[in-house]
């Protein structure tokens, strides 16, 4: 189903390029974590690249290896446009779907703003998906709002989550405390670093 959503990108270029300002604005704070696990040469995988505007910025940052992918490939051409001489050719991928880590090893998995989009069985394949393609000192890096021991942190975030749910009862932001639970199943360790915005940071590793 196609969301209503605050800021999903403006069209701004004749090839495609859209702009969304929450990716301008977070890739800093982002990078300024990133820069703490992701080593120069790094391969990511990156899940849900949205317009693209992520891998323009933190793939020459962090001088890595990137590969940005989308479950639309309607994001391609704007993806294409803002990455394509930073990073490789966009990939379909749907991290939800049972099975997508056969074949892949990456030293960072990254994931902006999107476990609160999809129903809470795709987020724990995702997890798990995840997980399973990293190599062996690989993190996964987990970046949005949560709720807190059941609750938003802020009354636009439980206004927010209330719409995700009411377009969806399947979807809203996910309890911290159950996404740290799910990755312990899948044998990760979690570092949680607060964000700008009430969002936080968790960046997960292998025990
Ligand atoms: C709010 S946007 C975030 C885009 C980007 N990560 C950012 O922070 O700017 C959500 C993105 O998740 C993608 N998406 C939704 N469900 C997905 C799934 N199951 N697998 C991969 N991407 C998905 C959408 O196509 C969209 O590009």
């Amino acid at each position: 189903m196609s969301l209503r959503l605050p800021d999903s990108g403006a069209q701004v270029g004749a090839d495609g390029r859209r702009h969304a300002p929450s990716a301008e604005r977070n890739a800093g704070p982002i990078l300024s974590v990133l820069r703490r696990v992701v080593r120069p040469g790094a391969r990511v995988l990156e899940l849900a690249s949205g317009t693209g505007q992520h891998a323009a910025a933190l793939a020459p940052a962090l001088a890595a290896d990137w590969q940005p992918t989308d479950v639309e490939p309607g994001n391609f051409a704007s993806i294409a446009a803002w990455s394509g001489a930073v990073a490789r050719a966009p990939r379909l991928l749907d991290a939800c779907a049972p099975g997508w880590s056969a074949g892949e090893e990456w030293d960072a998995i990254l994931a902006v703003n999107l476990l609160h989009l999809v129903p809470e069985e795709g987020a724990a394949v995702l997890i798990a998906e995840a997980a399973r393609a990293l190599a062996p000192a690989g993190r996964l890096a987990v970046y949005g709002p949560f709720l807190r021991e059941g609750r938003a942190t802020s009354a636009g975030d439980a206004a927010f989550d209330a719409d995700l749910r009411a377009q969806d009862p399947r979807l809203g932001y996910k309890d911290l405390g159950w996404v740290m639970a799910r990755m312990g199943a899948a044998g990760l360790g979690v570092e949680v670093t607060p964000m700008p915005a009430n969002n936080l940071m968790l960046i997960a590793f292998k025990i």
